[in-house]
């Protein structure tokens, strides 16, 4: 009898003790998600939808913290905002950080992501950024900066003579770096196609910030309030239309083996890797290893002409601003050009490492108004972050406005002040200085810096050079509107006007 309630006594004693060892195992292992405001059943926070910009999540993160969860349908997303928390996701853990999320509409319009910037982290990915870096994007191809040269030339032109007229800088600004990417990518001939490629990048634009429901809650993607089923295969037969042209016209003019010495241009030199016979042992180790195709070429053009272009444009016009806003700071820079310069003639390469304050100026634009405002990244697995657990597929939100401006490491951290940068030990934007994030850090960061800094540091040295500024119509510096638009990139939210006068004693073209 003893025996018998022992032997029926066994299981259950067994059974309870392993349920209390794993419910402890899963109690110690398990981890909350980050802070973050509560969600309704479904929809989860997209309510908020509006508050997922640089400013909205800023707030966020004040009440939450540096890093903060939401729930859009079904889609986990972490709004990251400190330097710690961005230097856990683009340094400690960024072989998990480095995917990009991407939305149905980019997936289409990239032609299933086999550009650079929207393809995940991995082979392909490796390939083609190592392409940019050491072809497209590289200091050794001379044609880019020589047309940002010419067309810096053209803009300083134009603004000559309109000297005395109110000119809108913002509208100058983004067709000079239309102009120089647009040259760079498909050479001099083709220029006359601009107008039309221009109005194909905005209709891509608007469909990449296009608001989709399917991409939160997949079973309602009937619902297309916008037009998205039509729309993007009329776009994206708009641009295969208009690049197939340029393609087979390059392909014809490489078969007549044209001069040597003819100005290559980024399509030229992405065709390189297109044709099959280049493999072989006459082609160098990057030919060797990378084959692209029609499709491969479009989307990194399409990569270049929105990575190069708002971004600069943007950067541009916000410095001038904040100078027109400063007026001692304008008069400062003005004073060093012309101290080291000299007004009997125009701004040189070589003199702008000498130009101390006018680098401090772009530094500090760049901090207080970083052109890609946020960095999408997403987790290729699941993972911990402080404590909180991450889970597998997490869009990540890395805030790069909130982090540039963070009152922990800044001083009046939204007061336009150049001469912080003069302190020795002020974080540079290379990528290091977590707090000071305008360009990325890390695999994913941003592989046009070099391209993008030369165009920046010509467009502004020549305009602040070569004439002196006033705002229009007795206007303020008080008055000037200093909001901005939340996309891809960040923009003034109205255009800088303002009235040139030449102020070198030589010529100006
Ligand atoms: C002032 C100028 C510029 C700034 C501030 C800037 C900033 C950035 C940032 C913040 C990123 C994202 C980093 C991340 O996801 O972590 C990025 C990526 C990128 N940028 Fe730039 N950029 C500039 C100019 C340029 C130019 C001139 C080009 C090309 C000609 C370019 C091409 C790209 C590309 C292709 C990517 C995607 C890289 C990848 O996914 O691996 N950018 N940039």
């Amino acid at each position: 009898m003893e025996l018998m309630q022992v032997q029926g006594l066994l299981p259950t004693n067994f059974i309870f003790y392993i349920t209390a060892i794993l419910l402890t195992v899963i109690v110690i292992s398990w981890k909350p998600l980050p802070p973050g405001p509560m969600g309704w059943p479904i929809i989860g926070n997209m309510l908020m939808m509006d508050q997922l910009t640089h400013k909205g999540l800023t707030k966020l993160s004040e009440k939450y913290g540096g890093i903060i969860h939401l729930k859009m349908g079904f889609q986990h997303t972490v709004a990251v905002s400190s330097p710690e928390m961005a230097k856990q996701v683009l340094q400690a853990q960024d072989n998990i950080f480095s995917d990009r999320p991407a939305t149905i509409a980019i997936t289409y319009l990239t032609y299933d992501r086999v550009d650079m910037a929207f393809a995940d982290y991995g082979p392909f990915w490796r390939q083609m950024r190592k392409l940019c870096v050491m072809k497209l994007f590289s200091r050794k191809r001379a044609e880019s900066w020589a047309s940002v040269r010419d067309e810096v030339d053209s803009m300083i032109k134009l603004t000559a003579e309109n000297s005395g007229l109110s000119v809108n800088l913002g509208e100058m600004v983004f067709g000079l770096t239309h102009d120089i990417i647009y040259r760079a990518a498909f050479g001099l001939s083709s220029l006359e196609g601009k107008q039309e490629f221009i109005s194909i990048l905005q209709e891509y634009t608007k469909l990449f910030g296009a608001f989709n429901l399917a991409d939160f809650i997949p079973w309602l993607g009937f619902i297309d309030p916008v037009g998205l089923n039509t729309r993007l295969p009329a776009a994206r037969s708009a641009l295969d239309g208009f690049i197939d042209k340029i393609i087979d016209e390059h392909l014809k003019k490489e078969k007549k083996a044209v001069d040597e010495n003819v100005e290559s241009n980024m399509v030229d030199e992405m065709l390189a890797f297109y044709s099959d016979e280049n493999i072989g042992n006459n082609v160098d180790d990057l030919q060797a290893t990378i084959k692209l195709t029609r499709d491969n070429i479009k989307g990194i053009i399409m990569d270049v002409m929105f990575g190069g272009t708002e971004t600069v444009a943007s950067a541009i016009e916000w410095a001038m601003t904040e100078l027109m806003h400063t007026p001692e700071a304008l008069k400062r820079v003005q004073q060093e050009l012309a101290d080291v310069v000299g007004l009997n003639r125009r701004v040189e390469e070589s003199d702008f490492e000498k130009l101390t304050y006018f680098k401090c100026v772009i530094k500090e634009t760049l901090r207080l108004h970083p052109p890609i405002p946020v960095a999408l990244h997403q987790s290729a697995k699941a993972t911990e972050i402080d404590g909180y657990h991450i889970p597998k597929g997490t869009r990540v939100m890395i805030n790069l406005y909130a982090i540039n401006r963070n009152k922990h490491d800044w001083k009046d951290p939204d007061v336009f002040n150049p001469s912080r940068f003069l302190q020795t030990g002020t974080p540079d934007f290379k990528g290091n200085n977590f707090e000071f994030l305008p360009f990325g850090s890390g695999r994913r960061s941003c592989p046009g810096m070099q391209l993008g800094l030369y165009t920046m540091e010509s467009a502004l040295a020549h305009l602040l050079h070569c004439f002196t500024w006033e705002l229009p119509d007795g206007m303020k510096p008080s008055e000037i509107d200093m909001g901005d638009v939340y996309g891809l990139t960040a923009p003034k939210a109205t255009r800088l006007v303002v009235v040139p006068t030449p102020r070198l004693f030589c010529s100006l073209y």
